[in-house]
């Protein structure tokens, strides 16, 4: 028996179910992916009982050569894959990432210029509610209205009246390639730094298949737990000039000891990246989330700016008179997860919405490909041209978990080779 089922039999049940979960539904969250099982071995490792505040070599603590080992693999692997000059793998989330550059260049009640949160950016961006939006003063650029899509003779408008310290680049729920060129020549203009946060592209950038924010961006700040499917975390990759600066950011100005054992599973899922099959797999990502887009639209649905050029779209569903609220309640009881999301100059508050954010990561890591994604599509349409009518969210389900059953998350994970293959995480398997 588990050590984990003997000792604590509550939290091990709730795991079991997670796995069960995430093996009977279809995941269709953007920011979420399941990581390979190496990835999982890693961070369930002992490096989680070393304190390494301090840089590799240079740490404030003894016993550190194991765990320098792995942030040295991790920092030289996300050197290689991103041609960043310098990189700091110890932000324990995106929005400590984007922290740690903020505090290394910026002085309190500067200006920074980040996508409205409302038409795709992130709460990191200049939320008024996330720090960002109390220690700075934020303008916000969004999309066009015509268009949907980012409107760069706008941004350089904003930016030539507002004349910010810092323009921060990339999304949460924007589906069109951003070209980084565009904002450094913009930025360069008003004399700004510019931040590229890849949070959501970072896998497609890696793949080469997103062009890279390097050489134009100053900063580049990524999670690690979306396309580039490794442990949940941060990392800021920046020009060698800044890296000093950046290491001060993050510790000591924002964190103490960093996770050794989530940095130990970084440097894997890096390694992973690295594989001729992450190429394949990343650009099947965008395949199968055109395929949906193509579909949906096929079916009456608008899609945000047309379409998607990356792994996910927002559905506007006001021509269907259904909320994201509703729409995300319906198709989970069909057993298909995707979240309500506002869609640009949404008049729904944020808890109702008027859309969808569909993402292909996680369904993509299972070896679902087309056709899989049309019979999505089909089921995502039958639910919601029958919201409220619980015999139809029960035949979806049926049929969800039969696809889902040839596509088991952990047992045939990914096309990426071994270790990933081999049994499932059952039970008495998990931390086996
Ligand atoms: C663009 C972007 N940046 C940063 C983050 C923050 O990541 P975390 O949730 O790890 O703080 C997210 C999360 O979804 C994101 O989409």
């Amino acid at each position: 028996m588990s050590d984990l089922k003997r000792t604590d039999p509550e939290v091990y049940e709730a795991i079991r179910k997670e796995i069960e979960r995430e093996n009977k539904k279809i995941i269709l969250i953007a920011s979420e992916n399941a990581s390979s099982k190496a990835v999982l071995e890693a961070q369930g490792c002992v490096m989680t009982n070393k304190y390494a505040e301090g840089y590799p070599r240079k740490r404030y603590y003894g016993g550190c050569e194991y765990v320098d080992i792995v942030e040295e693999l991790a920092i030289a692997r996300a050197r290689s894959i991103f041609g960043a000059e310098h990189v700091n793998v110890q932000p324990h989330s995106g929005t400590q990432a984007n922290m740690g550059v903020y505090f290394s260049v910026l002085k309190p009640g500067e200006t920074i210029m980040g996508m409205d949160l409302a038409h795709g950016g992130h709460l990191s961006h200049g939320s008024k509610v996330n720090f960002s939006g109390m220690f700075y003063n934020v303008v916000s650029y969004g999309v066009s209205r015509d268009t949907g899509m980012i409107d760069y003779d706008e941004v350089r408008k904003i930016a030539l009246e507002k004349r910010p310290r810092m323009i921060v680049i990339g999304a949460s729920a924007y589906s069109r390639t951003i070209d980084f060129k565009r904002f450094h020549e913009i930025a360069k203009e008003v004399g700004a730094y510019t931040l590229a946060d890849i949070a959501h592209i970072a896998g497609l950038v890696a793949a080469g298949i997103h062009p890279s924010p390097f050489p134009f961006c100053d900063f580049v700040t990524t999670t690690t737990h979306k396309t580039l499917r490794g442990p949940r975390g941060g990392m800021i990759m920046c020009k060698a000039e800044y890296a000093k600066l950046v290491d001060k950011g993050i510790f000591p100005a924002i964190q103490g000891g960093p996770l050794m054992h989530v940095i130990a599973a970084k440097a894997v899922a890096l390694k992973e990246a690295m594989m001729p099959e992450f190429r394949i797999y990343q650009a099947q990502i965008v395949k199968n989330a055109k395929q949906i887009a193509n579909g949906l639209i096929s079916r009456g649905y608008n899609i945000v700016s047309g379409g998607t050029d990356n792994h996910l779209m927002l559905v506007d569903l006001r021509n269907k008179g259904i909320t994201g609220k509703d729409a995300e309640a319906a198709l989970d009881l069909s057993g298909i997860t995707v979240n309500k999301n506002a869609v640009p100059f949404d008049d729904k508050p944020p808890m109702i919405t008027s859309g969808i954010r569909v993402g292909t990561p996680t369904v993509t890591t299972r070896g679902m490909k087309e056709p899989e994604m049309d019979k999505i599509v089909e089921y995502i349409d039958r639910v919601l041209n029958n919201i409220g009518k619980e015999d139809v969210y029960r035949e979806v389900r049926v049929e969800v978990e039969g696809l889902c059953k040839r596509f088991p998350v952990y047992e045939n994970p990914s096309p990426l080779p071994s270790p990933l293959g081999g049994r499932g995480m059952g039970e008495g398997r998990i931390f086996k």
